[in-house]
């Protein structure tokens, strides 16, 4: 539990400090191979919910902080694996009931 308060100041420092690390938080991400419109993720709303960079940069989810070095399908995703490692319904907002919260229709191709 301590570590949790630990963890929150350290994010408020973070905040602080400005834009030092931009990348993580106040970046949206994209993911625009799939048909149903592209995936916007957004560091900031991640951010917000109290998550720190470890919870997704880990040797089992997104290893590497520079995008596209995982190959993400959905069937991954209902698999509790990636994005579906928190959004179960539990930790997160339910994928199954939720396409267009990810995917974001785009007028082109
Ligand atoms: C938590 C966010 C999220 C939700 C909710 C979500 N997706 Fe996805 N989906 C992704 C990501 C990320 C990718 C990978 C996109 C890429 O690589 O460009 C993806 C890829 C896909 C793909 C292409 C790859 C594949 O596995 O077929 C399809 C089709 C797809 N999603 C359909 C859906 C449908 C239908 C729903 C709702 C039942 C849904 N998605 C809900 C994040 C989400
Ligand atoms: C909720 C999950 C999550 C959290 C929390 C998170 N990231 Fe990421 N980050 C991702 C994903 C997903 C990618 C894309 C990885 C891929 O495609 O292989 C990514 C990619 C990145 C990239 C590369 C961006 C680019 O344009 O290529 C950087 C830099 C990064 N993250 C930094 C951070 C930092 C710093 C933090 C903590 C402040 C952080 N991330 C927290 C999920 C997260
Ligand atoms: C470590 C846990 C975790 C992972 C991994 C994660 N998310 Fe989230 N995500 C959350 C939490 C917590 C929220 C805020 C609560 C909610 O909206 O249900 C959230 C919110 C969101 C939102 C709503 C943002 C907004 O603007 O309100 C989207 C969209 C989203 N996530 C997409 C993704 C995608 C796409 C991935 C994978 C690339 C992903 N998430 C991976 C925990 C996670």
């Amino acid at each position: 539990m301590k570590m949790h308060i630990l963890t929150g100041s350290l994010i408020l420092t973070f905040m602080a400090s400005g834009n030092a690390i931009a990348v993580g938080p106040g970046k949206t991400l994209e993911f625009k191979g799939s048909s149903m419109g592209t995936v916007l993720f957004d560091g900031s709303a991640h951010k917000n919910a109290g998550l720190t960079c470890s919870d997704c940069h880990n040797p089992d989810m997104f290893p590497k902080m520079k995008q596209g070095t995982v190959k993400i399908t959905m069937n991954d995703l209902y698999a509790g694996k990636y994005c579906g490692r928190c959004h179960n319904g539990k930790k997160a907002f339910l994928i199954k009931s939720n396409c267009t919260r990810c995917h974001h229709k785009t007028d082109s191709k």
